[in-house]
């Protein structure tokens, strides 16, 4: 057995997958909302017995492997390497290299890890007392600089890029890691230079990034952030979320706020949950990774306009996305962290868990935007509301909010009423067609249990090969590789099958062998008494065309030949009383 095989043994599915997905148990199976689309009702599946998952909404499928490469953007190898790590199997030396796109990874890891702790000592150096003190009049702790791994790049322009040529990482390898820029006449120079360093990094925590703040007022620009590298994609990353992921979870809910500070702001005073943007706009992946981990939101954002803007666009996406919001506001102007810093620690987490749902913030928004005096003003305002109303996906709940919004805008029940019907209409127009299941009852039962039970593999397989009723079944190319590989003694689990079926085939057998309803599993008494209910069948079946046989023997006057199938009727009636 290969590397991957063993350690896909040795590795629980369910156990990897709720890292990164909130999963509820259902008998064997474990169900979650799908990481790879947007959904409201979970359509992913992880199956404990078969180390598979699948999605009935997207078709996303597959091992652990595939997996984790997909959530993480990862190499083959790499997923490998990360689960041998994480669960202490030690990797053989041969695979240690793996492709070529994995070494060219694993380099700009490497460069990150090392300009981490290069920024690290840095800080720590006697010379950058003063970055110190800027950090400590901030109100950054020591116990936080530790935790955020928080450096500081000098401004000398060239230390960085020294460091890394003593390492012996080649220019073509500087130049892609995003660290040190080229000069026009072609030579390099670190990109960061007298800023506070804050790395960013990957879901499972490796440092892919960084953010530097200016020290100098004078810098143009206050922060500036590595540019989108092999192993850094602006629009997936959430600063902080390795961290924030395990409250999130614990909590079920996460803080979305905009900046670094305002993240170690929010996690000093102990909301542990907070994560931010980069610097850019919110995006649907950023959206999904955070409701993998939870489906509530806490928007924080600053509360100046391009704050409000940038969050009234977030909760048109997050609606989109199915989450539910609540918007945190702050007095006096304040963003997370300087509210922290001048109210405290539980000022602060009072206002997070005051926050009140979207849509009154949203209303406060429309009262200074329309003129609420005029009722064409009243109605744009409601108009303006309606599609975050429509966000609401509980029926009860949306007429619920619907109400509560026209009374604080002072808006007539008529015309909530008439806006509602129209959106009720529109709904019923959407609705899904759900497919027709053309999975047989006997595959149900049977497939599965000869998958993942050897014992009946051998008690069945054989009284199933006499018969001929499964050969006309649109599953039989299945039951045939299975009969073809119990017989060759090879191994048999559903990746070993799936992985000699046709794609059309593989579709078949998944939606057999993966149900989503909370469906009892077959037993392995369920698989006997399918296999007696065939074999009757097909008796049944024979013993109708012998009685033909009989007749017509009969009347042409074959009387020997009749005798002959008579006795055979005989046995074959005491064999179906048996089974009867
Ligand atoms: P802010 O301007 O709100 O900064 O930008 P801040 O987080 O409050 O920082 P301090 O308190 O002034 O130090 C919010 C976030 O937007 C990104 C950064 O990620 C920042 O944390 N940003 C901001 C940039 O990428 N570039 C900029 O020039 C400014
Ligand atoms: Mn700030």
């Amino acid at each position: 057995m290969d590397f991957a095989q063993e350690l896909k043994g040795q590795v629980d599915i369910v156990r990897v997958i709720s890292d990164y997905v909130r999963l509820r148990r259902y008998g064997n199976r474990f169900s979650g909302l799908c990481p790879f689309h947007n959904e409201k009702t979970p359509s992913f599946s992880v199956y404990n017995e078969h180390q598979y998952f699948k999605c009935f909404g997207c078709d996303a499928k597959g091992d652990v492997f595939n997996f984790v490469m997909n959530i993480e953007g990862l190499t083959f190898w790499e997923a490998l390497k990360k689960l041998a790590e994480q669960h202490g199997i030690p990797l053989p030396k041969q695979s240690l290299a793996g492709d070529e796109r994995t070494k060219v990874r694993a380099g700009l890891y490497e460069m990150h890890e090392i300009a981490l702790e290069h920024f690290q000592r840095n800080l720590a150096a006697g010379s950058a007392a003063s970055v110190r003190s800027y950090l400590g009049e901030r109100g950054v702790t020591k116990a936080s600089v530790d935790q955020f791994q928080i450096g500081y790049a000098d401004g000398s322009g060239r230390s960085l890029l020294k460091l890394l040529e003593q390492r012996g990482f080649r220019p073509e390898q500087l130049e892609t890691s995003g660290l040190v820029a080229r000069r026009d006449d072609g030579g390099f120079y670190d990109r960061f230079r007298n800023r506070v360093m804050f790395p960013i990094h990957n879901e499972s925590g490796k440092a892919i990034a960084f953010g530097g703040r200016a020290l100098d007022p004078e810098d143009k620009a206050k922060y500036m952030n590595s540019p989108e590298t092999d192993i850094y994609k602006k629009s997936q990353v959430l600063y902080n979320l390795f961290r924030a992921k395990n409250t999130a979870m614990k909590l079920d809910r996460i803080l979305l706020v905009e900046g670094y500070m305002d993240v170690i702001g929010a996690t000093q005073a102990g909301a542990t949950e907070a994560v931010a943007t980069c610097g850019t706009a919110l995006t649907v992946e950023q959206i999904r990774a955070m409701k993998r981990h939870s489906q509530n939101l806490h928007l924080n954002f600053d509360p100046d306009s391009a704050g409000a803007k940038a969050a009234e666009r977030s909760i048109a996406m997050l609606l989109d996305e199915n989450m539910r919001i609540r918007i945190v506001e702050l007095e006096g102007g304040l963003d997370p962290d300087e509210y922290c810093k001048e109210h405290g620690a539980e000022a602060y987490l009072e206002r997070v868990a005051k926050a009140k749902a979207y849509f009154y913030w949203l209303a406060d928004r429309a009262r200074g935007r329309f003129d609420m005096r005029d009722p064409q003003g009243r109605v744009d305002a409601f108009k303006f509301l309606m599609p975050s109303i429509h966000g609401l996906h509980d029926p009860i709940e949306r007429a619920a909010v619907a109400q509560d919004i026209a009374t604080y805008l002072g808006l007539e029940r008529g015309l909530v009423l008439d806006q509602f019907r129209k959106v009720a209409l529109d709904r019923t127009g959407r609705q899904p067609q759900k497919a027709a299941d053309p999975a047989r009852a006997t595959d149900r039962i049977l497939l599965p249990v000869l998958l993942t039970d050897s014992d009946v593999r051998d008690q069945i397989l054989g009284s199933l090969q006499k018969l001929n009723t499964w050969r006309r079944f649109s599953t039989t190319p299945i039951y045939e590789t299975l009969l073809k590989m119990h017989e060759n003694g090879d191994a048999i689990s559903y990746e070993t099958v799936n992985a000699r079926l046709s794609e059309s085939q593989q579709e078949m057998l998944a939606g057999i062998v993966l149900v989503r309803e909370e469906n009892p599993q077959p037993t392995v008494d369920d698989a006997h008494s399918c296999l007696v209910t065939l074999q009757r069948h097909e008796t049944e079946d024979a013993l109708r065309e012998l009685r033909n046989q009989i007749k017509l023997a009969e009347r042409e006057g074959r009387i020997a030949e009749a005798l002959d199938l008579m006795q055979k009727e005989r046995e074959m009636t005491r064999f179906l009383n048996g089974l009867r």
